[in-house]
């Protein structure tokens, strides 16, 4: 089929790539035309596994890139749009870039196309998106407006599309489901995974091919909401259990393994720690719950995941304080800045938040981070210093802060880590390690809704304290 995305942000990129690999023909659109250069040139503007080989197996072939909206629309039988959505000051979402899209496009529909919401945004948006394009013109017999929202998480966002827990389509006509059907074929059948040449299947995906779900448009709109939200909630929920965990002296690894084995519940996202960032959780959580307050409904239990979350750190930055005594002038070495690992994101990443706090309380801070730092050294300027790997990082160090969960920081040589540091201290906000394996190493170690893990010297200090 002939589709259009429009912007080629996160969203956007990866929704064209992908379908450019399920066989289809793709245009992605950008008004900012150095990005749309950059990417004819075979620039990849985010890190995301697998995103530069499908952009080197389609590009110039299945895929192509263009600033012409009204072109791109004309050519095309779908129309994506997946342009940035914004947090306002109210914490409602920004509809200026859909809207003016929804109005450029009007002018280009000549015959029967799906005009698709990619990004995320509010319920009603589906009929905004509708009026807009009548209200400048267009036969509302031309086209259908349908909601098609991604559930893709950054790092894995490839495999994420390719090999989805679900679809979900909300169209309100027959016509645009069946060609959103059409569209998602290659999955729903099964086809693509037959491909010796498929992008390969992640470990934890389910086997069978995705379910495409077909819903209203306010259905669709409020599963992408919601589905944030509850994962939101179910983070917060495990970091409150957590402080729990720590208070009672048990281990919240334990716990999350004895809740998560209730399939009602599920393992996934239980992993506690200094709480979610991104562009997506605490935007979203904002916008959802300005919905609901429009809809008349007091949602305060979002409100109550966002204040657990923000707690999270600060209970964090009080645990380092408790193991330093003191901040100012300390040395820390800080393992992680992007928002999650496998990305290069640090949109309301607690890593940096945290690293801010830190700087503000006087403490010296060397980091590191295997993709984003050029990212961090714009956000945080001379504040801090910036390492090459790790081990520089730690060189030196009162204590290491583990505050990304990188799976290279969950591997780190310990003997080697123990011969830089200046003292043997390990918080590790992300759980990587298991307690007994790090003081086997000589660290005292303290992480989330888990007993402190002490080295003998430290523990032989602390038993005369308690004996005192
Ligand atoms: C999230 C959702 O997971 C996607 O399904 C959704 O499509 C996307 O938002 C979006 O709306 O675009 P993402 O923001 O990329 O994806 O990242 P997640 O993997 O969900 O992680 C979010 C944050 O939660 C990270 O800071 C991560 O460290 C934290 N997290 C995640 C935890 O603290 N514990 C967990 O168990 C899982």
């Amino acid at each position: 089929m002939r589709i259009a995305v429009v912007g080629s942000g996160y969203v956007g990129l990866v929704t064209g790539a992908c379908f450019a690999d399920l066989g289809h023909e793709v245009v992605l659109v950008d008004n900012d035309e150095q990005r749309v250069e950059a990417l004819r040139k075979g620039e990849v503007p985010i890190h995301e596994r697998f995103l530069p080989e499908l952009l080197t197996r389609h590009r110039g072939g299945r895929i192509k890139f263009s600033g012409d909206l009204q072109a791109a629309t004309r050519a095309s039988e779908a129309i994506f749009i997946a342009v940035g959505t914004p947090p306002t000051e109210s914490g409602d979402a920004d509809m200026s870039y859909v809207e003016s899209v929804a109005r450029e496009i009007s002018g280009a529909v000549d015959e029967y196309k799906v005009i698709v919401e990619k990004s995320t945004v509010p319920v009603y948006t589906n009929d905004w998106i509708r009026t807009i394009i009548t209200r400048n013109g267009t036969d509302p017999e031309l086209f259908d407006v349908a909601s098609n929202p991604e559930f893709l998480r950054e790092g894995t966002a490839v495999t994420d599309f390719l090999y989805p827990d679900r679809i979900v389509v909300g169209a309100e006509s027959e016509r645009a489901a069946e060609l959103m059907c059409q569209i998602y074929s290659p999955l729903t059948s099964g086809w693509y995974y037959g491909r010796a040449d498929a992008i390969p299947r992640p470990e934890k995906a389910q086997v069978s091919p995705p379910r495409l779900i077909v819903t209203s448009a306010q259905s669709a709109e409020i599963i992408k909401h919601a589905s944030n939200a509850f994962l939101a909630m179910k983070i917060s929920f495990v970091n409150a259990v957590a402080s729990i965990c720590e208070s009672v002296g048990a281990n919240v690894e334990q716990v999350c393994d004895g809740i998560g084995a209730d399939s009602r519940i599920g393992p996934r996202f239980l992993k506690p720690g200094i709480g979610y960032g991104g562009s997506c959780f605490p935007k979203d959580l904002m916008a959802f719950r300005a919905v609901a307050t429009e809809s008349g409904y007091d949602f305060r239990l979002l409100e109550e995941v966002i204040r657990i979350n923000e707690d999270q750190r600060r209970r964090f930055l009080r645990k380092v304080r408790s193991v330093l005594w003191t901040l100012r002038g300390k040395r820390l070495g800080v393992l992680g800045l992007a928002f999650k690992g496998g990305t290069d994101d640090i949109r309301e990443s607690p890593a940096l938040l945290l690293v801010q706090e830190l700087l503000r309380e006087g403490c010296k801070v060397c980091a590191y981070d295997p993709a984003a730092m050029e990212r961090a050294k714009e956000a945080l300027g001379n504040g801090a210093e910036f390492a090459a790997d790790a081990y520089q990082a730690a060189k030196g160090a009162d204590a290491v802060l583990i505050l990304t969960e990188w799976e290279e920081f969950a591997a780190l040589d310990l003997e080697r880590l123990r011969g830089v540091v200046k003292y043997p201290i390990v918080l590790d906000g992300r759980n990587l390690y298991d307690p007994a394996a790090m003081t086997a190493h000589g660290f005292s170690y303290y992480s989330v809704g888990r007993p402190p893990a002490l080295s003998e010297p430290a523990a032989a200090r602390s038993a005369k304290r308690e004996h005192a």
